[in-house]
């Protein structure tokens, strides 16, 4: 995250004094990705970040749900709206897919989570519906449908979800939400960093003309989030598993901080979709990259206007990649017939050729014919390179018949 950010006090000059009203020094931490080499922030706490009182070892539901290998190999499609609701967006998450690099996980959330700090790598939290409140040491965002929210690795977090009716965030001992309060999202867990594609950057960083979104379409925190409080629980996830860490101070007690590096939210409809008179390939669609993955967002956009155009995707074989849709809007047209609708996920592996539901492409040009004009697709994408294991989240809600839908007339 290359856009320099200051919020709340900062001294005029790096690691100078800096002063409390009460005379004493705040304390300065430097957060700084690739052994200080990449980006970095400095941050300004009231009391040292480095106080800890305990560390136990915790059970991890989710690093230690078994992955099993996508054997005999075929292409597989689930309804993460079978999944069990409820939990909360940390400890709550429900293992679809993952491998060695990224771990990627469904989340129905109805209550705030515990202060947690990822330290594999940076996540991304897909917002598919439902309203929250995401607080850090860099201070808060209130979030919603649609939004990508991108936390670097290292960060202190929690969320809690906003209740449909009150409107208020539920606190870490709140309990359930009441009304509607529900947040689904698509949690994307790297190992190591995801940042935007370089190829929308210019050599220091800026979001060129060509790119589909830009510095403008990012949200980040805009003050500092003070809480007082002490003998305070962060859950971490280290690469031997999750861990409880008692700060004897919160952690969220920094005054103020700059830098290239905090979390951010970026919004789905805020892509400007990329458009071709014939169709366009996959990589129109990326939004971020990660170490041996990336993610696209399909959106609503004009439909492929060559008068002979077929406007959905032709048949294709990503030879180097699995390929996992997460369907979250509209209708999906070259999946009619197969049972996917919003909330699916489908996962097309390295191996297998795929493409268009039988009838799907003459639907699509007699749709055209009809007058229509633009589809209203939305569909969040993430290709691997290195194959996908089937979690048990997706074993849960597995439509056994998807793999063969082509085959039927
Ligand atoms: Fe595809």
């Amino acid at each position: 995250m290359p856009y320099y950010r200051a919020v709340g006090e900062i001294p005029r000059k790096r690691h100078v004094q800096f002063r409390r009203p009460d005379g004493g020094l705040y304390a300065e931490e430097l957060m700084g990705e690739e052994g200080f080499s990449s980006d970095s922030s400095l941050l300004y706490h009231r009391h040292a970040p480095t106080a800890i009182m305990k560390s136990e070892g915790v059970q991890d539901p989710v690093g230690e749900a078994e992955l099993r290998p996508n054997h005999p190999l075929q292409p597989r499609a689930c309804r993460t709206h079978d999944l069990p609701l409820g939990g909360d967006l940390v400890l709550g998450r429900q293992v679809l897919y993952g491998n060695d690099d990224v771990r990627l996980s469904f989340v129905a959330a109805d209550r705030g989570s515990d202060l947690y700090r990822n330290s594999v790598g940076d996540e991304v939290v897909y917002v598919q519906s439902g309203s929250a409140r995401f607080e850090s040491t860099y201070g808060a965002l209130d979030v919603g449908e649609g939004d990508y929210v991108v936390i670097p690795a290292g960060t202190i977090h929690r969320w809690l979800p906003v209740g449909g009716e009150s409107g208020t965030p539920a606190g870490a001992d709140a309990g359930a939400v009441a009304g509607d309060g529900m947040v689904r999202a698509l949690v994307i867990e790297a190992r190591g960093h995801i940042r935007a594609p370089k190829r929308y950057l210019s050599q220091y960083g800026q979001f060129l003309e060509h790119a589909p979104y830009c510095e403008r379409d990012l949200r980040a925190p805009s003050e500092p989030l003070v809480r007082e409080g002490g003998e305070v629980p962060v859950l971490v996830r280290g690469r031997a598993g999750l861990s409880r860490l008692t700060y004897l101070r919160h952690p969220f007690d920094v005054v103020g901080w700059d830098g290239c590096l905090y979390p951010y939210a970026f919004n789905i409809r805020d892509f400007e979709p990329i458009v071709k008179r014939t169709h366009a390939p996959p990589p129109v669609h990326q939004t971020f990259e990660g170490p041996n993955f990336v993610i696209c967002s399909f959106c609503p956009r004009p439909l492929d206007f060559h008068e002979d155009a077929v406007p959905i995707p032709y048949n294709h074989h990503n030879v180097d990649s699995d390929e996992m849709m997460f369907y979250v809007g509209g209708d999906y047209s070259a999946r009619k017939g197969s049972g996917i609708g919003v909330g699916s996920v489908s996962l097309h592996p390295s191996g297998f050729t795929h493409g268009p539901q039988p009838g799907a492409v003459e639907a699509s040009i007699e749709g055209v014919r009809g007058g229509r004009t633009e589809t209203s697709e939305m569909a969040v994408m993430i290709d691997t390179f290195r194959p996908l294991l089937l979690g048990p989240a997706a074993r849960q809600c597995e439509d056994p018949e998807y793999a063969w839908s082509w085959a039927r007339a």
